[in-house]
């Protein structure tokens, strides 16, 4: 048996659902899919997901779509819960009973946190967690690892700056989680006060004994990177505009910022970007962003393989 057919009938809700070892079945078959996609074209037909949005994304519902058409399979999709049965107040664990009725697996998301487990709760068949409020973001995390174990070769001994968002940053949260696991990490939280990092996490990671770094200015961060995650001010999560307005603009990473930073260091993003990376930093080898949302789709095939049981 591959190790991935393990997770078989599983959800995945948060970043910690799988262990170490299931991550890295999954980069394993991610990266066969990558190189020979042409023998998975196939792995899902007759087989549906079902995408429910009830909050914007692009990448998200796009990648798990094409994630599951490139592996032959079809989709279902609510992109705007005005046009589903949600406008009429129906509960959310009316709608997924209801979905899992027609579908094999289900993504969604939500902006209330710990919807997800909720539709868990109900779903006779598999859920994922496309993001749930500020809290987890699990298939970011599942995308934010491989590209880091793509890219720099490994997953361990590695400085991690997080900056921007770190109150509200759903992908923030999850990654952090993960990424505590592997032996040898150390953090930079990069953020204004109003922005830091919740208590809770905070004291997750005291708990652990990981050594991680506070500041406001990201000068200091920057050469001792070797991975630099750049986040969105969350807007939706604010409730006054002139407090979004104020952060927004907190930190812009420029050409000349980007000098401060290793030659082998990683920028990263979940998208989307708004002004947190100048556009004169993409042509950069270093800004791998885009790349990122890439490989994010062949982790979502070999997650959607494995959930399903097909490979
Ligand atoms: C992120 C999200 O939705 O949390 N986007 C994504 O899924 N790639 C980040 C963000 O919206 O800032």
């Amino acid at each position: 048996m591959r190790a991935e057919t393990a997770l078989k009938g599983r959800s995945f809700i948060n970043a910690l659902d799988l262990s170490p070892e299931e991550y890295e079945a999954l980069f394993r078959l991610a990266e066969e899919i990558r190189h020979r996609p042409g023998d998975f074209a196939e792995a899902c037909k007759g087989k549906l997901l079902a995408t429910l949005f009830f909050e914007p994304s692009t990448r998200t519902r796009l990648s798990f779509e094409a994630a599951m058409l490139r592996l032959g399979g079809q989709v279902l999709s609510v992109a705007d819960p005005q046009t589903s049965s949600v406008a009429k107040g129906e509960s959310l664990a009316d709608t997924i009973r209801t979905v899992a009725g027609y579908a094999d697996l289900i993504v969604i998301r939500h902006p209330k946190e710990g919807a997800a487990q909720l539709a868990a709760r109900y779903s006779p068949v598999p859920v994922i967690n496309g993001g749930d409020g500020a809290r987890e973001h699990p298939t970011q995390t599942l995308t934010d690892l491989y590209t880091i174990r793509t890219l720099k070769g490994r997953l361990s001994h590695l400085t991690v700056a997080f900056c921007g968002d770190l109150r509200y940053g759903r992908t923030v949260h999850s990654l952090l989680r993960a990424l505590c696991r592997y032996p040898g990490i150390r953090f930079f939280l990069i953020s204004p006060e109003e922005l830091r990092l919740p208590e809770p996490l905070r004291e997750e990671l005291q708990a652990q004994g990981i050594a991680y770094h506070e500041m406001e200015q990201m000068e200091e961060a920057l050469p001792q990177a070797d991975v630099l995650y750049m986040t969105r001010v969350q807007k939706e999560r604010f409730f006054n505009e002139e407090d979004y307005l104020r952060l927004r603009d907190f930190y812009v990473l420029t050409p000349e910022r980007l000098q401060l930073l290793r030659g082998d260091a990683l920028v990263m993003h979940p998208l989307p970007r708004v002004t947190e990376i100048a556009y004169a930093v993409d042509s950069d080898p270093r800004a791998v962003y885009f790349q990122q949302a890439r490989l994010g789709m062949y982790a979502r095939m070999a997650l959607i393989a494995s959930l399903l049981g097909v490979v």
